[in-house]
């Protein structure tokens, strides 16, 4: 199987991932109402624990009883580590009736405002886009930087689009038809590598069983070294890791020097359901993997989310499933 590069560069991925100028606004142009939490956030980044990065992050929920606060804490192993944002929100009931509003803002670790607006990385997503899920409705969610004088108003719906929530748990990603490829559509490499996450999907699983029983099989694609399969392993006591990450990992484990992805295709099957045409759309964390990989490697990685049947095929790029996500070029 030949490579062929995607046509990006690390500039055009850090211009596609950035917030856009325009979506900027100023303090006075935000109502009190808004601007507040974000306010609040920053007097809780006070309470970061942070000895690994130096970097401090508030999150403040403003929901009809008050305000919830959360700074980020970092565990010895990382991995363990919780953003602000989730600190918060495990711990909160949202309001059903919507209204709530979840306000973030950093500082760097030289302890100073952050000039730039940072924005929830990809696993806080995954937890804001769930808890949206369970009241059925959007957060608005204001992002200030650290001096409090430049503002992005957007909502989770916007910031991780197709989400693996309760609903598509059940339905299967949620996309309308002509957003759906059909499998003639693709070139004989890229339906080579469909397959191939097809058929390492016999690989994943629990051999004692468990009650998480979505299976997922990923094919990940490089310039420089070639394919890498992955099959989601679910030793579910406490730790599951999705297929893109385990093939990615392995990608990092076998070679020394930055690889550039071009394309990851995450196949997905439902082990007790005959219904083989639902697509689960990949997580949050699973496309914060991604994006950081095509951060090293400077790229905007095609990303390909097909149902086990092959009958839904879901096609798009790391950039348009994690808009604006957060990585190296935010700190
Ligand atoms: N962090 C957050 O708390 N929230 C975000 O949205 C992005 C990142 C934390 C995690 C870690 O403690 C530090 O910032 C550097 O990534």
């Amino acid at each position: 199987m030949t490579t062929k590069s995607n046509p990006c560069g690390e500039a055009i991925l850090k211009e596609r991932a950035s917030i856009p100028e325009k979506k900027i606004v100023s303090k006075e142009k935000l109502p009190k109402k808004e601007r507040e939490p974000v306010e609040k956030a920053k007097e809780a980044l006070k309470k970061a624990i942070n000895p690994y990065s130096n970097f401090s992050v508030g999150a403040v929920l403003a929901s009809e009883e008050g305000f919830y606060r959360g700074a980020n804490r970092e565990q010895s192993d990382y991995d363990t580590s919780a953003c602000a944002e989730r600190v918060l929100l495990h711990d909160v009931d949202l309001n059903p009736k919507g209204g709530d509003i979840l306000g973030i803002t950093t500082e760097t670790p030289d302890g100073k405002p952050n000039p730039k607006i940072t924005t929830p990385c990809g696993i806080c997503r995954q937890v804001i886009a769930d808890r949206a899920s369970e009241i059925r409705g959007s957060i608005k969610i204001l992002l200030g930087n650290g001096r409090l004088d430049r503002f992005w108003s957007t909502q989770i719906s916007h910031l991780l689009p197709y989400p693996l929530d309760r609903e598509s748990f059940k339905k299967g990603l949620r996309a309308n038809k002509d957003k759906l490829r059909s499998w003639r559509s693709f070139d004989g490499e890229t339906q080579e590598l469909i397959k191939e996450a097809r058929r390492i999907i016999d690989y994943a699983g629990d051999p004692k069983g468990s009650k998480s029983t979505i299976k997922e099989g990923a094919a990940v694609l490089t310039e420089n070294s070639g394919m890498k399969l992955g099959a989601s392993n679910k030793h579910i006591a406490a730790i599951r890791d999705g297929a893109t990450s385990v093939a990615i990992n392995a990608l990092n484990t076998n070679t020394k020097t930055p690889f550039t992805i071009t394309k990851v295709v995450s196949v997905t099957k439902h082990e007790k359901d005959f219904n083989v045409n639902r697509i689960f759309p990949l997580s949050g964390k699973a496309r914060q993997i991604i994006f950081e990989q095509a951060e090293k490697g400077g790229s905007d990685p095609e990303i390909i989310m097909a149902s086990y049947g092959f009958e839904k095929i879901f096609s798009s790029r790391i950039t348009n499933l994690l808009p604006q996500a957060f990585g190296h070029n935010q700190i």
